[in-house]
């Protein structure tokens, strides 16, 4: 009662460059530059008719609105004023990125602070391509030597709006020249364009993220994720240089991942979760030049478990990619194990897709003989492919489904049910080794296909 008619006493706009004091604490009398904070509409007695959103916070219009001056230029910085805008709305508020305005960040930001917090991007967010700067200044993860700008944490996080997240990729793909991020002997690290970790809901909705360095997304020690209506692209305007391993989703021990009407437009994987991902949703999925929509890849380091189990991946079209469907699992002399579980792929349309079913347990740059001597021991059961149509591109051969399992695991209960893909090479073969039991359709080893 007392901080609502507080609320109630302050004027609605409070407008910049000035010391005003709002609240209690000392902290927060400090307003930078061309910085804001406006209060929400005004509240009602009955207020046990507001409304909530998902997670019982707030919405939009009950919320503290903070607004920071835009940059000027490619090089004006103003993380400082958007970690102020955070911490300001924090608990409860909004921080508001306006429509038709650019904002430069150009240093590492900590955000793990985070609890109950909006931020509305309808303009841009732009990170700076300082690569050098960014080299010696970022977030490392051990996991594929990941780097990134900044690490979201904490808990009922939003971020929507009409406007754009940029990594500014392409110096970056120009600069890094087949220094791929699994080559053992890569330095040249590029970061990640949105990392959580340690975070519980997470929302993304509405935004275009564009151009990241590396992977668009990367979700580490995460409970629940949402993105819906998302437009994912990395496009490089120089022929020469790809945008490599630009990934739409990746994820390292998170349970609840759901991507719905989302497009992703990228080089590389366009959905794929790492290990120990659990309860996976994704519907509406739309994925043009791709590596597919992947499980995986799980197992790659020595003496670690890894899993993933309990997706359901429905209504997904996937054209001019290397992959459609695809779960993948590392072997060799020295990497780990764990197993996939419970992975439905369900209405799936490919086209022009050089792989449209994939399931590869020789990963990752391994050949034939080095694979049959040390054999993936990631168990994979329950998969299933459920109404897949579409063609492939005929670089396969006449192969449109590949499921060979490793010798040295256990691979069972894998189902096609429904399968309607040609190949412009001939009539369709669907090749299945080392499985145990029926799969549902008619299918040949290896050894026998055109490839
Ligand atoms: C994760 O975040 C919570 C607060 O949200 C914090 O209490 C905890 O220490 C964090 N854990 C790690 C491992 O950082
Ligand atoms: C295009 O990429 C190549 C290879 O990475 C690089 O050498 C070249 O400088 C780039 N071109 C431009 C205009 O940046
Ligand atoms: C399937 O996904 C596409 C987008 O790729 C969408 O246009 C279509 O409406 C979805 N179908 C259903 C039944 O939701
Ligand atoms: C799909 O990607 C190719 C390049 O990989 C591009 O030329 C084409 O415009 C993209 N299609 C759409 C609809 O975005
Ligand atoms: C996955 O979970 C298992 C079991 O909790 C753990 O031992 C392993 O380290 C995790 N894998 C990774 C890559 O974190
Ligand atoms: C399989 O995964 C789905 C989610 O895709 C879940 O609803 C179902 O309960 C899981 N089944 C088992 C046996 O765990
Ligand atoms: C894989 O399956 C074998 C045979 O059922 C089992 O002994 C082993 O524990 C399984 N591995 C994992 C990681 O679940
Ligand atoms: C396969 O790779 C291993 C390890 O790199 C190498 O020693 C071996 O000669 C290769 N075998 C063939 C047939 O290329
Ligand atoms: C398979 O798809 C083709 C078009 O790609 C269609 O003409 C044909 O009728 C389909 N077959 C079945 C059995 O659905």
């Amino acid at each position: 009662m007392k901080s609502l008619a507080f609320l109630l006493s302050v004027t609605a706009s409070l407008a910049s460059a000035t010391a005003i004091a709002l609240g209690s604490d000392a902290s927060s009398v400090f307003v930078p530059e061309g910085a804001s904070i406006s209060l929400p509409r005004a509240l009602t007695s009955n207020s046990h008719h507001k409304q909530k959103d998902n997670w019982g916070n707030a919405v939009e219009q009950d919320r503290k609105k903070v607004t920071i001056r835009a940059s000027k230029h490619d090089r004006d910085d103003i993380s400082d004023d958007f970690l102020w805008a955070l911490k300001k709305a924090n608990h409860g508020g909004l921080v508001y990125l306006e429509t038709g305005k650019k904002y430069v960040i150009g240093k590492k930001l900590d955000l793990t602070f985070l609890k109950d917090v909006y931020v509305k991007i309808d303009g841009e967010l732009k990170f700076t391509n300082d690569i050098e700067y960014w080299q010696d200044n970022n977030f490392y993860y051990p996991f594929q030597k990941s780097i990134t700008f900044w690490v979201w944490g904490g808990k009922d996080i939003k971020i929507y709006g009409s406007g754009v997240i940029n990594g500014n990729g392409q110096a970056w793909w120009d600069g890094f020249s087949g220094a791929e991020i699994l080559d053992p002997n890569n330095k040249y690290y590029r970061p990640i364009l949105f990392l959580t970790d340690n975070a519980t809901n997470v929302e993304v909705n509405g935004l275009h993220l564009k151009d990241s360095p590396c992977w668009t997304n990367f979700f580490v020690r995460t409970n629940n994720v949402v993105f819906d209506n998302v437009y994912i692209s990395a496009v490089s305007t120089n022929a020469s240089s790809l945008p490599k391993n630009t990934d739409g989703f990746d994820s390292l021990n998170v349970d609840g991942l759901t991507v719905l009407n989302t497009r992703v437009n990228v080089g590389d994987d366009c959905f794929s979760p790492k290990p120990n991902t659990t309860n996976i949703l994704v519907r509406n999925l739309w994925c043009n030049g791709t590596h597919g929509v992947s499980m995986g890849s799980i197992g790659q380091y020595p003496g670690v478990m890894d899993f993933i189990s309990n997706a359901l991946l429905e209504n997904i079209t996937l054209v001019n990619g290397e992959n459609g469907a695809r779960l993948k699992a590392w072997a060799g002399p020295n990497v780990g194990y764990g197993y996939m579980r419970n992975i439905t792929y369900k209405d799936i349309r490919v086209e022009n897709t050089d792989n449209p079913i994939v399931l590869d347990q020789c990963y990752f740059n391994i050949n034939a003989s080095t694979c049959a001597a040390y054999p993936s021991r990631v168990n994979i059961t329950d998969v299933k492919f459920l109404n897949v149509r579409g063609s492939s591109s005929g670089k396969e051969g006449r192969v449109v489904a590949d499921l060979t399992c490793s010798p040295g695991a256990t691979c069972s209960g894998i189902h096609l049910e429904n399968i309607n893909i040609t190949s412009p090479k001939g009539e369709p073969q669907i090749v299945c080794d080392n499985i145990q039991g029926d799969v549902g359709v008619d299918c040949i080893p290896a050894s026998e296909a055109d490839f």
